[in-house]
């Protein structure tokens, strides 16, 4: 790849959320072991709060939000629009603070780390599928989905591979070369999909993912993500509206007036997948 070194991908690193060259997303425990759900949480927040002020006016997003998902779990977030959910998924990430409480991440206190170990512990954990794509304008849509192993230093051929592998997979194989402005909508998302995925992070955070995209390409998506957590025990948290995806996680949050609630599942009907497989 023609911009593989120097200062170029330095100057991306912030704006993937990917800063730090970070070490393996495959090493430490809780990876390797699809189904070990029920050991320490991979991500826990502990009565987390956030308040927006703006002039006179507070606004209380989050009230004391508390969450455990341990590895390899689906959990869904719902709520109104305007509820907090972004919010939420953002303090998760460590992409923003909370005004109060704790947000563990793989037993580290996010919040608390310095701005080097915060990145790299987001870039070796975390992948994001962030509401509004974020891919970077001057990259094709291979380059933008290899991104995350590069900074890695991961090499440039099998990063390209994997790239390669995965956007073939959410259906755009023959918009290798393309840039985001050249891409529609929904094609986006994907590559952003296919980004957040590469690194086969622990925990992968998806802020409506399947929003902009029809039927079929919601499908492949998000039949993409569950394979992941297949294989790798990757755990998902999903920000939805869409209650069939919801109802296909196996635990859904819902964000009303500023509290986070564990919401009982309708009853599958017959012949309807748990796992979406
Ligand atoms: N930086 C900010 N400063 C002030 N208020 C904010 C800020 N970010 C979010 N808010 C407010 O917090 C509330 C929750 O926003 P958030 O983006 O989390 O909602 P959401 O549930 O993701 O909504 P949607 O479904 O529309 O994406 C909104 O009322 C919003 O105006
Ligand atoms: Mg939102």
């Amino acid at each position: 790849m023609s911009k593989s070194s120097g200062t170029i991908y330095d100057d991306t690193r912030e704006h993937v959320g990917l800063r730090g060259s970070g070490g393996e997303a495959q090493d430490g425990p809780g990876n390797d072991s699809p189904g070990a759900n029920h050991v320490s949480p991979v991500l826990e927040a502990r009565e987390v709060s956030k308040s927006f002020r703006q002039g006179p006016v507070v606004l209380d997003v989050l009230q004391g939000a508390a969450l455990a998902v341990a590895a390899g779990e689906r959990v869904a977030i719902v709520g109104a629009s305007g509820s907090g959910k972004t919010t939420l998924l953002q303090i998760l990430g460590g992409l923003d603070r909370p005004t109060r409480g704790q947000v563990l991440v793989d037993g580290r206190d996010i919040h608390r780390l310095t701005e080097k170990e915060r990145g790299e512990l987001r870039n070796r954990a975390i992948g994001f599928v962030y509401q509004f794509h974020h891919l970077l304008p001057e990259f094709s849509a291979l380059e933008n989905v290899a991104m995350p192993l590069l900074v890695r230093r991961a090499p440039v051929g099998e990063a390209r591979k994997a790239a390669r592998e995965l956007l073939e997979r959410v259906g755009l194989g023959q918009r290798l070369e393309h840039r985001p402005h050249q891409l529609s909508g929904g094609e986006r998302q994907r590559a952003a999909v296919a980004r957040a995925l590469v690194t086969k992070p622990k925990i992968v955070l998806a802020d409506e993912p399947t929003g902009n995209l029809d039927g079929l390409n919601a499908e492949a998506v998000f039949a993409l993500m569950l394979e992941l957590n297949r294989e790798r025990a990757t755990s998902l948290v999903v920000v939805t509206h869409d209650s069939r995806l919801a109802n296909r996680m196996e635990r859904v949050y819902e964000i009303e007036k500023g509290r986070l609630s564990e919401r009982l599942k309708p009853p599958l009907r017959r012949g309807e997948p748990c796992t979406g497989t």
